[in-house]
């Protein structure tokens, strides 16, 4: 009967995640389960899910893991600034709404910049700088969204990339901070 016991406490992990610690249950689960505790603009599904995404190589560490963080929200960036390039191209777009759009497509060009240069403040370990620096990128989200607020009746069509671009940056956030206090 020895055996048997690692055998239930193996079961018990992989069937309940949630109760296991973070030690137990990787880089992942634990540093999303931390930031999702840490800021109700997170959520943990949401932060799981990001990183186990088959792009994402396995992080070692909380080092790792912020890297890769900051990665995906730059191709983030990329991937929003072709979508609002093809909404663009709509030609029975309205004035207000077009100049909301070009707005919206330089608020991500400038945090995709910004981003970049969080790899290099991360790897100097500035991390006061790296935090200032996806407050600002996060900014774009919130700013590119309360534009088509403004006037009555438009629909921003970037609500939900912005919301996860906004989430993706909180993440980061939250990851910087735990790196901090590593
Ligand atoms: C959550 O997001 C709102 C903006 O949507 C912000 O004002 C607030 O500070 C955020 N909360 C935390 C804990 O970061
Ligand atoms: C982040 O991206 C850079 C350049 O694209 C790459 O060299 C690096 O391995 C990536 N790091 C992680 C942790 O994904
Ligand atoms: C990133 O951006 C694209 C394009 O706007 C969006 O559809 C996608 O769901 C976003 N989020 C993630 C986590 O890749
Ligand atoms: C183009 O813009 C108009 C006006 O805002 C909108 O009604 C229509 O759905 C848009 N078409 C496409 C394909 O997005």
């Amino acid at each position: 009967m020895k055996s048997f016991l690692p055998l239930v406490t193996l079961v018990c992990l992989l069937f309940d995640p949630a109760q296991a610690n973070d030690q137990d249950d990787g880089i992942i689960h634990g540093s999303c389960k931390r930031a999702a505790d840490g800021d109700p603009n997170i959520s943990y599904k949401f932060c799981v899910a990001c990183f186990e995404a088959k792009r994402v190589s396995q992080p070692a560490n909380i080092e790792d893991l912020t890297l890769a963080s900051i990665n995906l929200t730059i191709s983030n960036a990329t991937d929003v600034s072709s979508c609002i390039s093809k909404l663009l191209q709509n030609k029975s777009l309205g004035h207000f709404a077009r100049d909301c759009l070009m707005t919206c497509s330089k608020l991500y060009s400038d945090a995709y910049s910004i981003l970049r240069g969080v790899v290099d403040d991360l790897g100097s370990r500035d991390y006061d700088t790296a935090n200032v620096d996806v407050s600002a990128a996060m900014d774009a989200a919130v700013t590119c969204e309360d534009g088509f607020k403004e006037r009555e009746g438009l629909a921003s069509p970037l609500t939900k990339e912005n919301d996860m671009f906004f989430q993706m940056n909180a993440i980061s956030l939250a990851f910087i901070e735990m790196l901090r206090r590593n």
